[in-house]
C-alpha cells in the first residue's frame, strides 16, 4: 500500500461528516460513493469532486479497489456492507450500532479476524475533547476505581423527527432510542471503566410518546422511545441509563454523562442543548471542596474517529472501538431489550 489511502463512503448523509473527517487527514483520498438516490449521489459527488459514483453498493466494492470502506446507511445494511468490504481486502469503518443485535456483531468482528481487515465502529462521542481529557485522567489513576455511573440523553418531544423514517422501523433499525442514541452512552461509560465485566441487567422500555404519535399521524412505528436500564458489573460498580427521543422535559436535548470515583466524580454535559460540552471534575482534600473545569481542551489531542483511524492503519499500530469492544456493547444492548420484554433481571454468568 502506498501512503496514500483510497477511501469509499456508503450512505451520504452521515457519510458526508464521514468524507469531512478524513479530509481532515493528509494521506485521504475519496476514491468512490455510494448512495441509493442518485440525486443525493449527483449532490454529494459534485460538492467533493468524486467522479466515481455508484448506486449499487455490491458494484462500488467490485470494482474500485478500496483501502477503506465507509459504511453509514440505515442499521440493517451494516452487516453485509461490512463482511463485504472486509472480503473484498479493505478496512471498515462502519456506522453505530454495528449491527441489528450481538449475533451480527460476533459475525462481523469473526470476518475482520479472518481476513487481517480492521473493523472500527464510529463511536464518535469517544472523540470530544472533553472526554479525551476524562479518559486521560482516569488511565493516570487520578480519580481512583470508578464504582458508580449515570448517563441521561433525553430529547424533547417536540424535537423527535423519525416518523415515517426507518429509525422508527426495527426490521431496518434493530431497535430504538436505545441502539440509536443509548449505543454511545453505553460505549462511553463502558469506554471510561474500560469495559467491566457485565454481571446482570435489568431495564424497561416504553413506547407511550411516539406511538401516540405515530397513530395519530398515520406513521409505522414499532420500536421504543425510552429505556432505563441498571447495568451491574462483576466489580461491584454500577451504571444507571436513562435515554429518550421524546419526553416531556423542558430542554430540547438533555446530555449528561456523570462517574463517582475513589478518589473524583467527574460530570460531562453538553452546552446550550447542543453537540459541544464541558466537563467538570469534584474532588475534596483536607476537608476542601474542589471543582476543576476541563472546557479548553487542546483540539490536537482530538482527531476526528476518521483521521484517528487512518492513522492508525498507516502507523500499523492497534485501533480502539473494534469488533470486540462493538461485540460487548451489542451484547448488553440483546440484554437490556430482554430484560424489558420478559420484565426479569438477566444474568450473564
Ligand atoms: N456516529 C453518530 O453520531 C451518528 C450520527 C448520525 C447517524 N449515525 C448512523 O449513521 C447511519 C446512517 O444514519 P443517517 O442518519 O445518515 O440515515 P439517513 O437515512 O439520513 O441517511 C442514510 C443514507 O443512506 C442511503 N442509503 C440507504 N440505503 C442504502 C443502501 N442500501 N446503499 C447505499 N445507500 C443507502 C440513503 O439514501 C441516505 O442518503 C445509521 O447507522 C446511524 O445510526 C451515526
Amino acid at each position: 500500500m502506498n501512503n496514500q489511502l483510497e477511501i469509499g463512503i456508503a450512505g451520504l448523509r452521515m457519510g458526508c461528516d464521514h468524507i469531512d473527517g478524513y479530509l481532515t487527514h493528509p494521506n485521504a483520498k475519496i476514491k468512490a460513493i455510494c448512495d441509493i438516490s442518485p440525486e443525493v449521489l449527483e449532490r454529494v459527488g459534485n460538492k467533493y469532486g468524486v467522479d466515481s459514483r455508484y448506486t449499487s453498493y455490491e458494484e462500488m466494492i467490485a470494482k474500485e479497489n478500496l483501502d477503506v470502506v465507509s459504511i453509514a446507511t440505515p442499521n440493517r445494511f451494516h452487516k453485509d456492507m461490512t463482511m463485504l468490504a472486509l472480503d473484498n481486502g479493505a478496512h471498515v469503518l462502519c456506522e453505530k450500532p454495528i449491527g441489528m443485535n450481538a449475533e451480527e456483531a460476533i459475525a462481523m468482528h469473526r470476518k475482520s479476524e479472518e481476513t487481517g481487515k480492521r473493523l472500527m465502529v464510529n463511536y464518535s462521542y469517544r472523540f470530544i475533547p472533553q472526554s479525551v481529557a476524562l479518559k486521560q485522567r482516569i488511565d493516570a489513576g487520578l480519580v481512583g476505581d470508578i464504582y458508580s455511573a449515570s448517563c441521561h440523553w433525553l430529547r424533547n418531544i417536540s424535537g423527535f423527527s423519525q416518523f415515517g423514517g426507518w429509525f422508527g422501523k426495527k426490521a431496518m433499525s434493530g431497535g430504538g432510542v436505545l441502539i440509536d442514541i443509548g449505543v454511545h452512552c453505553l460505549d462511553k461509560v463502558l469506554w471510561l471503566m474500560d469495559f467491566p465485566e457485565v454481571e446482570s441487567v435489568t431495564a424497561s422500555t416504553h413506547d407511550y410518546i411516539c406511538q401516540k404519535v405515530a397513530k395519530a399521524s398515520g406513521s409505522d412505528f414499532d420500536v421504543e422511545d425510552t429505556v432505563e436500564a441498571f447495568v451491574k458489573f462483576a466489580n461491584n460498580a454500577s451504571l444507571m441509563i436513562q435515554v429518550s427521543w421524546a419526553a416531556n422535559i423542558l430542554e430540547s436535548n438533555l446530555i449528561e454523562f456523570r462517574l463517582l470515583g475513589e478518589k473524583e466524580g467527574l460530570l460531562e454535559q453538553n452546552i446550550n442543548q447542543g453537540y459541544t460540552f464541558n466537563a467538570k471534575t469534584f474532588y475534596e482534600s483536607q476537608g476542601i471542596s474542589y471543582t476543576l473545569n476541563i472546557d479548553d481542551v487542546s483540539q490536537d489531542l482530538c482527531p476526528t474517529s476518521m483521521y484517528y483511524f487512518l492513522d492508525k492503519i498507516i502507523k500499523n499500530e492497534p485501533h480502539m472501538a473494534d469488533g470486540s469492544e462493538a461485540v460487548k456493547i451489542m451484547q448488553l444492548i440483546d440484554a437490556i431489550y430482554e430484560s424489558a420484554e420478559t420484565g426479569k433481571p438477566i444474568s450473564f454468568n
